[in-house]
Formats: C-alpha cells, structure tokens, sequence
C-alpha cells in the first residue's frame, strides 16, 4: 500500500508545538492505519505483514506484548483487546525489563514489539533475546526500516507519519488501531461470528471521526487543564479496559506537565491511596458506560465524600447521582474500542496543562524522544 506523507510533517507549520500539531493529525493518521486493512466480505483484518497465514494464526496459544513508557501501556490496552476479543489470553509487560528474568520463551506464544520509532534499545534487546530462543515476533512500528522493523518475523507498520513531539500522540493511537485490527483476524480464525466482526469493522471505520469530535471540544479541555495544573498531585484511576487508559494519563501529563501523576486501578483505592485523598488531590476517574459503570460510580462516591475534586472522563449516557464533577464526554463507541476515545482528552488534558505551565511541550526535561542506550 502506499502511503502518503506530507512533507510538512516535519514543520510545525502555524502550530506553537509539534504535539499540538500531531493531536490534530490523529483523525486523518488513524484512517491511514486502516486502509485497505478491513476485509468487508470476511469480515476480518486484511494484515498482510504478519506473515502468518491462517492455520498459523490459529496456532498462537498466548499473546505477550512488550513495549516502554506510552508503547508498554497502548500495549496493555491492545493485550486486553486482543484477549477479550479472541479469547487468546494476553498479557503486556514492560520491555525494559523483560530480559533481565530469563523470561521462558515459548513456541507458540506471538511476541508483539510495539515501538514508534522502531529504535528503543530495551524493546530491540527483548525482540533479539526472544528470537535468540526461537520465539515468534511481529512488530506494531511506526518508522519504516527501522531497527526493530527489520529484526521482526512480520508486523503492522502504523503510517502514523513523522511524530516529532516526545509525548506520543498520533503513533500511540494507530499502535492501538493496530491492535484492534489484529484482535479481529485473530478472532476470526476462532469463534468470532461473521456479524461480530462487522460489529467492529463499522466501529473502526467511524472513529477517526470521532476523535476530531473529541478535538473539537479543546476550549473545555483547556480550562479543565489549567485548572489541574495547579495541583502538586494527582491521580488518574479506570479499571479493566480503563486501567491503561489512567496509566497512559498519568505518564502524558507528568511527561510534559512535571506533576506527580500516579495512575492507579479504581478498585484498589480503597487499599490504600484512598488515604491521600483530599481537596488538594485532584483524580481524573476513567467511567465509560461499561458492565462496570454502577462499581465505578460508587468509587466515585468515595472519593467526593473525602472533598476530591473530580475530573471524570465519560459517556452521557453515565448517570453521576449528584456527585461535584467536571465531565469530560466523549462519544461512544463499541465498548471494547473504547479506550482509544477515552485516550485522547488525556493528551489534549496534557498538552494544555504544560501549555499553562510555560513548558517545553515538545521537549521535556530529562526525556528524549527514542532511548537507544539501556
Ligand atoms: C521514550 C519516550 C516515550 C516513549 C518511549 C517508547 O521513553 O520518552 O515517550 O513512549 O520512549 O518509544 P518508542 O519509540 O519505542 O515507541
């Protein structure tokens, strides 16, 4: 397939930052990552890199995805996805540390390395480590001949463009398409029905759509941000399919806004940080309109009455019974593509949120944007 870049993709044009400018490319990257990937008549993906013809793909046992920092957690959102879909069980784990437990490689696991830059040398040293035991990889990368997109038996290049910003946007969010799309033809070598998969395709196809709808609302999302922006700490808290979703919040915001931001699973809270709750800690609650909606409001519950301000991440369909919160809506989807939508009010969050703060949106301090060194 080509795939056409515009070369202005390195200027940030009229944009004040690269990221500002990457968060506004999503809708047109993420229809790239789709095309010609969607098999209306099977109703299946159309991944022709894997390299894995059918029976192959009904051989994989496991899922294990590795990745670092925003590739480790969209890697976790894409290992969930993948498990609930095919019911292939899946895990994510962080790249960085892989190596260093002798991990057991098995022959019918599918190794997944998901990288931007296809360069980061935790996550090349895992592919080369697994390869070394005769695992099977693929790769979810993003620039083409890369490191890790050479050393992969096969894999999902992201057409997100050049990202230039440290903070992933665009990439972060086709790695997840990219997931979406090898969740379904997994599925449907397996037990996913016919309609099932057009269920997902139509979903897939709408939203690029719907995350311009998600831009569209950045003056709410700015005044939102410059409002947490105040807070020395803050938590981001989901759980199951919102989990990765508060882990990915937290590391965009303390990447660019330098505030201590701790992601943590809603039902845990009251095992411990509950504790540190109080006026001055602000949490941003994942509540998408799930089978966990009802235990996800009463958290909620908890939390107002220790005079938490609120910021929660939701549907409108999400009745909040009188609870002091902002909400932030986005629109729906099929739930277990939520995620993706649930993942772009964080970036723009962010983004504003360091914007107010007069940082460096583009370049963090102590961060780089591909970490070849271990
Ligand atoms: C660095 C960056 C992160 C990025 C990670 C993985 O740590 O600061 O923003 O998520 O590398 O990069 P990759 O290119 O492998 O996706």
């Amino acid at each position: 397939a080509r795939v056409d870049i515009d070369p202005s993709s390195y200027d940030a044009g009229d944009h004040e930052s690269f990221m500002h400018k990457e968060i506004l490319e999503q809708p047109a990257a993420a229809e790239r990552v789709l095309r010609g990937r969607l098999d209306q008549r099977f109703a299946t993906g159309h991944l022709g890199g894997l390299n894995l013809d059918a029976r192959e793909l009904r051989e994989i046992k496991r899922i294990k995805v590795l990745g670092c920092g925003s590739a480790y957690y969209v890697g976790q959102m894409g290992a969930t996805l993948i498990e609930e879909l095919a019911r292939i069980p899946a895990d994510a784990e962080a790249a960085s540390e892989f190596r260093y437990r002798n991990p057991i490689i098995e022959p019918d696991t599918l190794y997944v390395a998901v990288s931007q830059s296809g360069e980061t040398l935790d996550t090349l040293l895992a592919v080369q480590e697994i390869r070394r035991k005769g695992g099977r990889t693929i790769g979810l990368v993003n620039v083409v001949g890369s490191a890790i997109a050479r050393e992969v038996d096969g894999g999902i290049y992201l057409h997100a463009g050049p990202e230039v910003a440290v903070a992933s946007t665009k990439a972060l969010t086709n790695m997840y398409l990219g997931f979406a799309m090898l969740a379904l033809q997994l599925g449907r070598v397996r037990d996913m029905s016919i309609a099932d998969g057009r269920r997902l395709i139509g979903a897939l196809e709408a939203l690029p759509r719907k995350i311009e709808e998600i831009i569209a609302t950045d003056d709410h999302l700015a005044g939102v941000a410059e409002r947490l922006a105040e807070a020395e700490s803050l938590f981001f808290v989901g759980r199951v399919r919102g989990f990765p979703v508060a882990r990915e919040g937290a590391q965009k915001f303390k990447e660019i806004s330098y505030r201590h931001a701790e992601a943590y699973q809603t039902s845990e809270l009251k095992h411990g940080p509950l504790a540190l709750i109080s006026p001055a800690v602000p949490t941003i609650a994942i509540v998408p309109d799930d089978e966990l909606v009802e235990r996800n409001v009463a958290a909620l519950h908890e939390i107002a009455a220790r005079k938490g301000p609120l910021v929660v991440v939701t549907h409108d369909s999400v009745p909040l019974r009188g609870i002091k919160a902002e909400r932030i809506v986005v629109p729906r989807s099929e739930v277990e593509l939520d995620p993706i939508l649930l993942t772009v009010p964080l970036q723009i969050l962010a983004y504003h949120a360091a914007r107010h703060l007069g940082h460096d949106i583009d370049k963090p301090r102590n961060l780089a944007k591909s970490v070849t060194v271990e």
